[in-house]
């Protein structure tokens, strides 16, 4: 039934605001003329206005941008992922959520997605700000066949789909700043959380958890957050639809996240150093009680910050970094 809705979409979308005759459809999908009527009045019910007329056939005349688990799959061209999607209207958070469906077996490549979160959860324990409709929250359930040691490499992987999506649906210029915050005119406007579950060499499930100020405008930016912190609206003057902005980062990350299985993460390095925050210029790094200026030269094989400094290269895992 799903699979027909989405090809019926296909159809409708392809034909580019123009009719599209019943018996087309009919012929096409291999259902009665019924069927493809009973299956308009359903899209309709999610949002689409939709626009019949007789000896001429159907039009979408608009698509509807609300989040919902049907009008996320409608259209969703991803092979796995999202095939099971969890979206409420508000979650205290994505992740926790997630946890929950994840201990219970969910598939890998679940998502679960929210309009708002009231304890949105930030890196080192710090509060994510949620408002509810303004931006993407969302948590990806996965179960790969990698080492523990390995999962931050799904964190930077992660930012560079997203800075695939944001360049491909918006006008923004996003970069990487280390590991994973996503910038856009040197403000921070996405962010994201890897847990995991797992023993020493296994690991059970890991929660992606994404979060992306879409639509704030500049008030609706926490003030105590506003002289670093961003929305792609604020920095681009123009509003996004949300929903195809989401399908646009699932299939990013699916095809991301299926070439690291395949060639490893190799081209993701590559991938995630062409958006890199400040690579070539001047960072401080703390080691041992002592500030070091560096130069950042990019990341290594296992993830790790590469700098420069005056005694040689020095490699650093995890936040000593300053970048002013
Ligand atoms: C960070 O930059 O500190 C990471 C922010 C991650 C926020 C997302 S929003 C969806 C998911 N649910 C949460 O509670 N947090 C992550």
């Amino acid at each position: 039934m799903e699979s027909t809705r989405n090809r019926l979409i296909e159809l409708l979308e392809t034909s580019n605001h123009d009719y599209v005759s019943g018996q087309f459809l009919s012929d096409k999908l291999k259902i009665s003329r019924s069927a493809i009527w009973k299956h308009m009045k359903e899209l309709e019910k999610d949002g689409y206005l939709i626009e019949g007329v007789r000896r001429k056939g159907y039009r979408i005349v608009k698509s509807p941008d609300k989040v919902s688990e049907n009008t996320l799959h409608w259209g969703l061209k991803t092979n796995w992922l999202g095939k099971n999607i969890i979206h409420k209207t508000t979650l205290d958070s994505t992740q926790n959520t997630a946890h929950d469906a994840a201990r219970e077996n969910a598939e890998h490549g679940t998502i679960v997605i929210a309009d708002e979160q009231t304890k949105g959860k930030g890196r080192m324990d710090r509060f994510w700000h949620s408002t509810k409709h303004k931006g993407i929250w969302m948590s990806i359930i996965l179960r790969p066949s990698i080492l523990p040691v390995a999962a931050p490499q799904l964190t930077l992987l992660t930012a560079t789909a997203l800075a695939d999506a944001i360049s491909e649906e918006t006008t923004a210029a996003p970069k990487i700043k280390w590991p994973n915050d996503i910038m856009i005119n040197n403000k921070k406007t996405a962010g994201i959380l890897t847990e995991l579950q797992a023993e020493q060499d296994r690991i059970h499930y890991v929660i992606v958890g994404i979060g992306i100020n879409v639509n704030h405008s500049f008030s609706e930016i926490p003030e105590t957050l506003q002289h670093k912190a961003t929305s792609i609206k604020r920095e681009t003057e123009t509003e996004y639809p949300i929903v195809p902005f989401i399908q646009c980062i699932l299939q990013h990350f699916e095809q991301t996240y299926d070439r690291y299985m395949t060639e490893g993460f190799s081209p993701i390095r590559t991938k995630w150093e062409s958006y890199g925050y400040k690579i070539g210029e001047k960072i401080k790094i703390r080691t041992n009680y002592k500030v070091s200026e560096a130069i950042f030269r990019g990341i290594a094989e296992d993830g790790a910050l590469i700098a420069e400094t005056e005694e040689g290269i020095q490699t650093i895992y995890s936040g000593e970094v300053e970048w002013n």
